[in-house]
Formats: C-alpha cells, sequence, structure tokens
C-alpha cells in the first residue's frame, strides 16, 4: 500500500492510496475490538514514508530517491525491481537503517528509526533485521554452523542458541552441513546458511539485496523458494532488491524503482 506525499498531488511519485475499506458498518460492540486490531496491525508494520536520498557530489547533490513511501506488514514479502543503479541497494540500506535518508521518515513497530542513536540504532539492527547480501558475507574461517550463531555475539549468547542454529540449518536443507567451512560449500548452500544467519535473533524485518544475483539457475530456484515462505513461516517483513523477474515473481506484491520512486509493478 502506498501512502500520497502530503505536499501536492503533482508529484510523479504519487500513487492513489489503497486503504482497507469496510463498506458494512461496524456492530457497535465490536468497533472498539476492530480499532484495536487495526491499530495493532498499523503498529506492526514497516512504514516507510516520503523517503529521499541524495549523496553529495563535487557538482552537487546527487538526488538517488525522490520520493519513496511503502508501508508492508508482517507476514508479507515485497519484490522491488529496478536497473543497475537505480537506488535499490540504497533503499534497502536505508530501511535497514544502516544508510540515513536526507528526508522522509521510517518506523518499524511504531518506532521512529531515524530518532535513535548510533547504540539504539546498532542494537536495533542487530535484534530486528536480519540481512542477506549478494556475496553472501560469511567468515571463511568458521564453520557453517558458527556462521549461524555469529549475530548472538553482540546480544547476550543463550544456552539454546546453537538448538536454533542447528534448526534453521535444517530448515534451508542443511542440517548436515553444520560442521563445513564456507570454502567446502556451493555458491546455494552459502546464500543458505547466509539465510539461516538473517534469521537466528528472529528479527522484525528482513532485507535481502540481489540474494540470487551470483547463483545459477537451479540453485536461485532453491533459495527463490525459502524466500518465498519465509515471510508466513518466519511472520517477518521480508525486502527483496532484484533485477531478477523470476524472482520477483515470487511476490504478489512488487515495486519497480525508477526515477527515485516505487511504482506498482503489476
Ligand atoms: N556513497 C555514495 N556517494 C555517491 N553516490 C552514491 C553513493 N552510494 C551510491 N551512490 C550512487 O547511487 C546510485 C544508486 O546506487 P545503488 O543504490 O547501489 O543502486 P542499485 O543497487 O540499484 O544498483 C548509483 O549511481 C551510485 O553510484
Ligand atoms: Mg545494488
Amino acid at each position: 500500500m502506498m501512502i500520497a506525499p502530503t505536499r501536492g498531488t503533482a508529484h510523479p511519485c504519487w500513487q492513489s492510496p489503497q486503504p482497507p475499506v469496510t463498506t458494512r458498518p461496524l456492530a457497535v460492540r465490536n468497533r472498539d475490538d476492530t480499532l484495536t486490531r487495526q491499530r495493532k496491525r498499523f503498529i506492526n508494520m514497516l512504514i516507510a514514508h516520503n523517503i529521499a536520498k541524495s549523496f553529495p557530489t563535487r557538482s552537487g547533490d546527487l538526488p538517488i530517491l525522490r520520493d519513496v513511501s511503502v508501508q508492508i506488514g508482517p507476514g508479507e514479502g515485497v519484490a522491488i525491481l529496478g536497473p543497475s543503479g537505480s537506488g535499490k541497494s540504497t533503499l534497502l540500506n536505508i530501511l535497514g537503517t544502516l544508510e540515513r535518508p536526507t528526508g522522509g521518515s521510517l518506523t518499524l513497530d511504531d518506532e521512529d528509526l531515524l530518532k535513535l542513536d548510533e547504540q539504539a540504532l546498532a542494537q536495533f539492527r542487530n535484534t530486528k533485521v536480519g540481512f542477506v547480501f549478494q556475496d553472501h558475507h560469511l567468515m571463511p574461517t568458521c564453520s557453517a554452523l558458527e556462521n549461524v550463531l555469529l549475530p548472538t555475539i553482540p546480544r547476550s549468547p543463550r544456552p539454546e542458541d546453537a538448538t536454533r542454529a542447528r534448526e534453521l540449518l535444517d530448515s534451508v536443507g542443511l542440517a548436515d552441513r553444520g560442521d563445513h567451512r564456507p570454502p567446502e560449500l556451493s555458491g546455494g548452500e552459502k546464500q543458505r546458511v547466509a539465510l539461516a544467519r538473517a534469521l537466528i535473533n528472529e528479527p522484525r524485518l528482513v532485507l535481502a539485496d540481489e540474494p540470487t544475483g551470483n547463483l545459477d539457475r537451479d540453485t536461485a530456484e532453491q533459495v527463490g523458494e525459502l524466500l518465498e515462505n519465509l515471510p508466513r513461516s518466519r511472520d517477518v517483513i521480508l525486502v527483496v532488491v532484484t533485477h531478477s523477474t523470476t524472482l520477483a515473481a515470487r511476490f504478489a506484491r512488487r515495486f519497480a524503482l525508477t526515477d527515485g520512486c516505487l511504482h506498482a509493478d503489476s
């Protein structure tokens, strides 16, 4: 669902908002419950509103994102397509608080993420966000199991972490690869370890940047299937940026990022 910009209606990024419309009047005795449910659903969302991002260059500010608005709820997966250089990674980094936007607002669970200081942001990223990159970014000297456990180190590790890490490796089809180091794993296996690692801290938000970009077609299919099932099976918000229309087709909600704006891609 898109939010209309607050200023003017002629902006090129403007898209009609599609709020859930209740056509029948609600029974009075249920009204408070319904409002609470709607409010709760709203609270649990990732809401980016009028996000802008420019990079300073010698010849002035270079606008990359002009006006990006999107709301995504738990259990929902969204794909963002766009050509190279359109700002997909920049947007994903902003959603994951790795970069600050130059304009707009960003909330998750009703928390204003742009008001958090560096320490709070680091904790937010560690506990609430799981990142999956094109290059898996695994530690080559650690086993697959140790790699999955790495995000537990900044927070206090718990006794049950190792069990959860094994379950996650099992869920991505790598139960028998826990002792293997990344150089002993195929590209697809490494990316599946990276997916398990992204989930170890039970994040609210999983952000995947070209997750199948380095994989052959069959392996990309396996990783794509895992990603497709992720939002519902783990009740997470998933944002996948990709230039693969095959991967994007797995998600009901798709956007194209062009001219710094998101456009619904049907
Ligand atoms: N730190 C930066 N300083 C200046 N320009 C940048 C910086 N980061 C990204 N860009 C520019 O922003 C544009 C979008 O980059 P990116 O988000 O990586 O695109 P995509 O992921 O869609 O390929 C590119 O033209 C890139 O050169
Ligand atoms: Mg990129």
